[in-house]
């Protein structure tokens, strides 16, 4: 397997790692195909229960989609490129278990998309976010129009795709684009840590949640709900639940087995 994208497990937590910081882990196809594999070699580890998504090195998370392989594109190889951009981040977006993404510097463009697939971000205070595509006369390809726009708003999403402005932490944590901002040091240990609390949970439940927090956006709220229902129903069919319930009534800690 490349080692464009490094796959790290400790206990039931899973760290992927974009690892090509001499281009500031620019997205170029092969980083993408690394990505996808490394999704699927996850899928079938069902020891991990959660996944943390970073850039290697220090100054970038990931600073977009491959500029010098996009260059000399025409429009039936840019029309490809961005739909294995959508294809990688699509399966990474269908992880069965969540994926934070932790961002320790520029997430630009591609890298603000590709934490955008994640199920949510934490920054550090040095990380930066924009989608600058239009400085280079073209939009964002890999899904920032679309869920830039559903995390912080059609408004918030137009005013940075056409501006092309970067942002800090801070203005990322405010309007909603970033759960949380910690210190630099601090970043991996924080997510880790919320991390082993998401990987104790009942991993069907949580799943089950990410499935129908997932699957209910965009629809009409009498539809959404309806996938809840099924859902919590679901859950119902499960060793989990039973063990969860029970322990609680026992007081005792539940041990679970995902089913
Ligand atoms: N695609 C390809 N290569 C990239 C890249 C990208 N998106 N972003 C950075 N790199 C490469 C640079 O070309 C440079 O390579 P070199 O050392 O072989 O010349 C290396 O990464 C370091 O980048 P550099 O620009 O020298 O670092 P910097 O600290 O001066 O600037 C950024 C950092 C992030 C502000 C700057 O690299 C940048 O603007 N990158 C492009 C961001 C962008 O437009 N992304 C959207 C793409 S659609």
């Amino acid at each position: 397997m490349s080692d464009l994208v490094l796959l790290e497990s400790q206990g039931a937590v899973a760290t992927l790692t974009i690892n090509r910081p001499d281009k500031l882990n620019a997205l170029d196809r092969e980083v993408l195909a690394a990505l996808r594999g490394r999704v699927e070699q996850l899928a079938a580890n069902e020891a991990v229960r959660c996944v943390i998504l970073t850039g290697a090195g220090e100054k970038a998370f990931v600073a977009g989609a491959d500029i010098a392989e996009m260059k000399d594109l025409s429009v039936d190889d840019a029309r490809a490129f961005s739909r294995e951009g959508h294809a990688a981040l699509a399966a990474l977006e269908a992880c069965a278990v969540p994926v934070i993404a932790a961002v320790q510097g520029f997430a630009l463009g591609g890298g603000c998309e590709l934490a955008l697939a994640c199920d949510f971000i934490h920054a550090s205070t040095k990380a930066r976010f924009g989608q600058p595509e239009v400085k280079l006369g073209v939009i964002p390809g890999f899904g920032g129009t679309q869920r830039l726009a559903r995390r912080v708003g059609i408004g918030r999403a137009r005013e940075l795709v056409y501006s092309g402005a970067m942002i800090g932490a801070e203005e990322a944590l405010r309007i909603g684009l970033v759960n949380a901002v910690h210190a630099p040091e601090e970043l991996q240990a924080k997510v880790r840590a919320l991390a082993e609390t998401i990987a104790q949970m009942g991993p069907y439940a949580v799943s089950k949640a990410k499935d129908v927090l997932r699957d209910g956006e965009g629809r009409v709220l009498s539809d959404a709900n309806a996938l809840e229902v099924e859902g919590f129903a679901a859950c119902f069919g499960t060793d989990d639940q039973s063990e969860g319930m029970a322990a609680f009534l026992e007081k005792r800690p539940a041990s679970f087995r995902g089913a």
